[in-house]
Parts: structure tokens; C-alpha cells; sequence
């Protein structure tokens, strides 16, 4: 007999003797047995890992498995508070079966959007998530130099030049919306605002990237397939990207809806080549070659199109609704506002260089995502053993790190009276130019940040230092490439809504269950047209 038929034979003979053992017993005890296994397992893994000295501190957890899934699902940022209180900013938590290393504050940023591309990887801890969305060969379907070109690409479109064309058609977007949609019409009324800012998102973006020649499209059949789109779009897919499920096939075919339109947008392009938009369009058919020298088919094009828009969805539209919400409460800022507009453009329309002339309409966007940021977690995988700096912690590969500017920015250590609305606070910041996220120097908060070193990880030149407690637009190679963008669209809506309209409202709690921190329904705003 060789060793390796011994062993098997040994090992038979032993699950056998296990197996009547436990046959035997009373069906009360086996049933007792096979539930506690696992918990037994659960609390015998946690002390053994509690007592390795090179493991950041454990999150205890009782059920197996699921770990702290509930109360970080349910209330992330009191979920990290406690935590830091008992663990200190770095802690790691259970998640579905994951280990998640939490690391708070301007370190924590410093640690998870500033690591090593061979340490940490992106597109491994989303793109079950956004592929099925996007589609196939964009955003975090490519290895990670292909994105930096992406980004790179796309960024034509979202210029100073760009913008100067994109306010009017924002505007007529927004001034079509009020005129047309049931929730405004008449002398006063009530919109819901999950509603009405997710269509006014959809087609302010749509129409200034995708261009001029999309505005006919822009209906309710255009907005259903993103509803459709959407609802396929849902923390369900970080496990399950591909399901028999009806949303999932909604999903596919409104994917393949939206691009095969903006195919014919490109196609139609092709035919009279000497008009020259400067929108996504335009960029994308000048140059989507990588260095290379290959080149994005027509459809990759339109999935990164599908990919850039969605990104600033859902996070322009959470972020414009929460400002209705506030200054519902605040009709003082809304007088503010308004006078700020008025002394600025009288009865003229608005356009780009304006918005550059209104620091308040800039401090409401800021101040707003400052208290609602939409993205309460980032997250990495870890693919390459992770020391934590300044401790014997190393983060294992295989696990996720998880950093939260949320939380840092709601936090009284860094921002006094956090929880009040108060655009004014940023008021001594104005002028501030280029730092205006608050990085490099120009935030208070971030004194000992002398630093204005730049790096360009090829899309252009950002920050380099990322310990700042303010940072809605992320860091790193992986920088948010639509805060321009964000601020015109922002702004634009935000001075048509002052100039159109005066409003009341309650500020819900906020509901972290969903993609985006969203209010709690009913969100809405009672209106009154202005005189
Ligand atoms: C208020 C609005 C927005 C907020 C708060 C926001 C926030 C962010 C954050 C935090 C990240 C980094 C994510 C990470 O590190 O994992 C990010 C990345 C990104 N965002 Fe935005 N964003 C906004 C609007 C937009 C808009 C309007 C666009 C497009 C025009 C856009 C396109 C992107 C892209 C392409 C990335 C890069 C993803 C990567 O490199 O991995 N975002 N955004
Ligand atoms: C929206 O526009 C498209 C394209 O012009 C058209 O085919 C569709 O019937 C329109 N839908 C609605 C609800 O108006
Ligand atoms: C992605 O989905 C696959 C199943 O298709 C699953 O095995 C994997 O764990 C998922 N990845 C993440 C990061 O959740
Ligand atoms: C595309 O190239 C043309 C010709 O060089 C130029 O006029 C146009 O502005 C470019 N488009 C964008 C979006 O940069
Ligand atoms: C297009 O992009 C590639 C890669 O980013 C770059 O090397 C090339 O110079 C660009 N071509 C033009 C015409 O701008
Ligand atoms: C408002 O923010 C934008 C960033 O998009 C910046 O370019 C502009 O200078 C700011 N304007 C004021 C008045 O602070
Ligand atoms: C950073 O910029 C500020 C203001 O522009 C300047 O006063 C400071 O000296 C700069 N610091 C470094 C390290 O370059
Ligand atoms: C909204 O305000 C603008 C600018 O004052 C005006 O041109 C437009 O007619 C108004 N729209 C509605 C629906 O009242």
C-alpha cells in the first residue's frame, strides 16, 4: 500500500467513525450541533485572529459569515464611530464573508487612494458591479492603465471651453422641465425631488455630453431605459453581477438601447464631418486611441459614454436634491441666492463665466456634499500583503480596504457644528482658486499640509497629497474626473430653480441602504412661483 492510499484509507475510516457517532445521537443534539458549528468555528477564528499581533483589531461579530453587515449597512458612519471610539481610526470588519480594514481621516484617505497600484486593486472590488451597467472594455473592465486613458479621453469634453457651451443647453433642459413636467405647473405646488432631479440630471448631462442633436430623444422613453438601466444597478450586483432575474434583463436591454442610440449619434457624425461640438461625442470620435495604437470600437465608445454619465448620475442628482432639501428650511439663503443672481446677471441669461462670479451658489454645492456626501464607502481589494504605516498591522491579500471622506466630513473633530447646513462657513475660503476642494494648503482643516505637489497619473495633473478631511472627489489615480462638470451642471440648476421658484421643505434622514446616500421618501419641496 502506498502512503497516499494509507492516509485516504485512514481519513475514510475516521469520517465513518465521526458519522455514527453523530447518527447516533438524539435528533434534538444533532440538529443543536449542525447550527452551532458554525458559530463555534466563527468565535474560535475570531480570538485565534484576535491574538495575532500583525492583524489590525477585529470588529466582534456573532453571526457567521454575514459579520457586520447589518449595522454597516444600515448606518455606516454611528457603525464607524463606535468602532473608532473602542478601536481607534484602522479597525476591520466582517461583510458577507470579507474582511473589510476600515482606516478613518486624512490618514486613512492618505493610505487607501494613494496606494500602490500593485498593492491595491479597484476594478477587482467593482466591476461586478458596473460592467453589467457600462458594458463590456470600459471603466473597470480594463486594467488600470486603460481607465488612466479613458479618464484622459473623456476629460476633453469636460474643459472650460466645453462648459461655455454646455450652460445653455443645461439651461433650456431645465427651463423645457419646468414648463413640461406635471410636478410645476400652475402658481405653487409639490415636487418630489428624488423624482424631478433624476430626470432633470439625466437630461441637463445628456444633452451637453452626448450632444445637441440627442434633445429630441430626451423623453420619457429615453429616462425609462435609464430607470431600467438603474435598477439593475444595485448593491446586489457586488455578488451576483449576472442573475436570471427580470430587472437583470431590463437592464441588458436597456443597455443595449441607450447604446445602440448614441451609436447613431456617432454614425450620423461620420456623415457631416465638419460640425464640431465640444461635447463627449466630439472627444471621443477625435481621439480614443490608446499609445498603443489601438483604438476603442464604436461600441466600447458608447459603453464608456454610458459609464461617464452614470457616474455623474447618481451623484449630481443626490447631491442637488439635498440642496432643495436645506434651503427648504433656509429661506434667508434662498434671499441670499437670489439677490447674489440678480446683482450678478439682472435679467440676462446665465452663462459659464457667471457661475465663476457667485462664490454663495458655489458654497451651497460645497457645503452639500460636504453633509451628504453620495458615497459613503470606497473601496479597494487588497492583491498584495499591506503594511499599515506606523504599526505592526499588514492587511492581508485577499481582503478590501475602505476609506469614508463621508464620515470625515461630518466629523466635529474637522468641521465644528457639522450637522448645521451653513454655506457660509466656507466663506473665507473664496478665491481660493484651484484648491477649491480644499487640498494643498487651503483648507483650514488641513494646515500642516504645506504640500502643493502635483502627479499626473495620466489624465491630467491632481493633488498629489490626499490627507485632507475634505475630499468628495476622491484621490489618486482613481481622482473623480467630473467635478468641473458637476459644478456647472450644479450650479446651473440651482440658480434656475432660485430664479423660477421659492420653497419649503423637511430635511429627511438619510437612507444608506441604497447606491447613493439618498433622503428618506417623502422628499419633496412645497413651491411657489416667483414673481
Ligand atoms: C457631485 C458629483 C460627484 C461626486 C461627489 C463624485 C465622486 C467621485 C469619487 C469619490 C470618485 C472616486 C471613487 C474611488 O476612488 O473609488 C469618483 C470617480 C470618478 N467620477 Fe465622480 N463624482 C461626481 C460627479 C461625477 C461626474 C459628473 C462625472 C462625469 C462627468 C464623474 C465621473 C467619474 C469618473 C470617470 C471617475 C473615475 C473612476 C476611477 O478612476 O476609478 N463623476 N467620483
Ligand atoms: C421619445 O422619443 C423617441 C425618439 O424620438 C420616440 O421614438 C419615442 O416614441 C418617444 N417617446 C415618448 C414617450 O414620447
Ligand atoms: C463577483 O461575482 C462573482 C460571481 O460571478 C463572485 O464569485 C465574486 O466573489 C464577486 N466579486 C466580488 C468582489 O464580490
Ligand atoms: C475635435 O477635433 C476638431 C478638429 O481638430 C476640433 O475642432 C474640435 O474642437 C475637437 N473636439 C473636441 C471636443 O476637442
Ligand atoms: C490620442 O491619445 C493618445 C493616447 O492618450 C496620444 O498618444 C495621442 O497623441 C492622441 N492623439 C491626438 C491626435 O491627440
Ligand atoms: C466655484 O467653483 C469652481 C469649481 O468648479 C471654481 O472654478 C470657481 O472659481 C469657484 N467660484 C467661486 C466664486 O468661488
Ligand atoms: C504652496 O502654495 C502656497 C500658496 O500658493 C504658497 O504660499 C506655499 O509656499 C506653497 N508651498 C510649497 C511647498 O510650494
Ligand atoms: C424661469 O426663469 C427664467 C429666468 O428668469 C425665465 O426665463 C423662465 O420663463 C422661467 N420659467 C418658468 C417656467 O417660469
Amino acid at each position: 500500500m502506498s502512503v497516499a492510499e494509507t492516509i485516504v484509507g485512514e481519513a475514510y475510516s475516521l469520517i465513518t467513525q465521526v458519522a455514527s457517532w453523530f447518527l447516533a445521537l438524539p435528533l434534538l443534539q444533532r440538529v443543536l450541533l449542525v447550527i452551532s458549528i458554525p458559530f463555534v468555528y466563527s468565535i474560535t477564528w475570531q480570538l485565534l485572529y484576535s491574538l495575532r499581533k500583525d492583524r489590525v483589531p477585529l470588529v466582534f461579530y456573532w453571526i457567521p459569515w454575514v459579520g457586520s453587515a447589518v449595522v454597516y449597512g444600515m448606518q455606516p458612519y454611528d457603525f464607524f464611530s463606535k468602532c473608532q471610539e473602542k478601536y481607534g481610526d484602522c479597525f476591520s470588519f466582517v461583510l458577507l464573508g470579507r474582511v473589510m480594514t476600515v482606516y478613518l481621516g486624512p490618514k486613512g484617505h492618505e493610505f487607501i487612494f494613494n496606494a500602490k497600484l500593485s498593492d491595491v486593486s479597484a476594478e477587482a472590488a467593482y466591476s461586478n458591479f458596473t460592467t453589467p451597467a457600462f458594458g463590456e472594455g470600459v471603466i473597470y473592465d480594463v486594467p488600470n492603465w486603460k481607465l488612466m486613458e479613458q479618464k484622459k479621453f473623456a476629460k476633453v469634453a469636460l474643459t472650460t471651453d466645453s462648459f461655455i457651451e454646455y450652460v445653455p443647453l443645461m439651461r433650456e433642459e431645465i427651463l423645457k422641465y419646468f414648463a413640461s413636467e406635471p410636478a410645476f405647473q400652475g402658481k405653487n405646488g409639490k415636487a418630489n425631488v428624488l423624482k424631478t432631479q433624476t430626470e432633470m440630471t439625466l437630461f441637463t448631462a445628456s444633452r451637453s455630453l452626448m450632444g445637441r442633436d440627442l434633445r429630441n430623444k430626451l423623453n420619457a422613453s429615453y429616462a425609462a431605459w435609464y430607470s431600467d438601466l438603474d435598477k439593475g444597478f444595485t448593491p446586489l450586483n457586488f455578488a451576483f453581477p449576472y442573475l436570471p432575474l427580470p430587472s437583470y434583463k431590463a437592464r441588458d436591454e436597456a443597455h443595449r438601447k441607450i447604446t445602440e442610440t448614441y451609436m447613431e449619434l456617432i454614425n450620423k457624425r461620420r456623415q457631416q464631418p465638419y460640425v464640431h461640438d465640444k461635447d463627449l461625442v466630439d472627444a471621443l470620435m477625435n481621439n480614443s486611441t490608446y499609445k498603443d495604437g489601438t483604438k476603442m470600437t464604436d461600441q466600447q465608445v458608447a459603453n464608456l459614454m454610458v459609464g461617464v454619465l452614470m457616474g455623474g448620475q447618481h451623484t449630481s442628482a443626490a447631491t442637488s436634491l439635498w440642496f432643495l432639501l436645506h434651503l427648504g428650511e433656509r429661506p434667508d439663503l434662498q434671499e441670499q441666492l437670489y439677490k447674489e443672481i440678480k446683482e450678478t446677471i439682472g435679467d440676462r441669461d446665465l452663462q459659464w463665466e457667471d457661475l465663476q462670479k457667485m462664490p454663495l451658489v458655489n458654497n451651497t454645492i460645497r457645503e452639500t456634499l460636504r453633509m451628504h456626501h453620495p458615497l459613503h464607502s470606497v473601496f479597494r481589494l487588497v492583491i498584495n500583503d499591506l503594511p499599515v504605516p506606523g504599526t505592526k498591522w499588514i492587511v492581508p491579500a485577499g481582503d478590501y480596504v475602505l476609506a469614508s471622506p463621508g464620515w470625515s466630513m461630518i466629523n466635529e473633530k474637522y468641521f465644528p457644528h457639522a450637522n448645521q447646513f451653513e454655506p457660509h462657513r466656507w466663506d473665507k475660503l473664496a478665491g481660493s482658486g484651484g484648491g477649491f476642494q480644499g487640498q494643498g494648503g487651503s483648507n483650514p482643516a488641513n494646515k500642516d499640509n504645506e504640500d502643493n505637489a502635483t502627479v499626473d497619473y495620466g489624465f491630467g495633473q491632481i493633488s498629489k497629497g490626499v490627507s485632507s478631511p475634505y475630499l468628495p472627489f476622491g484621490g489618486g489615480r482613481h481622482r473623480c474626473i467630473g467635478e468641473h462638470f458637476a459644478y456647472t451642471q450644479l450650479g446651473t440648476l440651482l440658480v434656475t430653480y432660485i430664479q423660477n421658484f421659492t420653497w419649503t421643505s423637511k430635511v429627511p434622514e438619510p437612507d444608506y441602504s441604497s447606491m447613493v446616500v439618498l433622503p428618506t421618501p417623502p422628499a419633496e419641496i412645497q413651491w411657489k412661483k416667483r414673481e
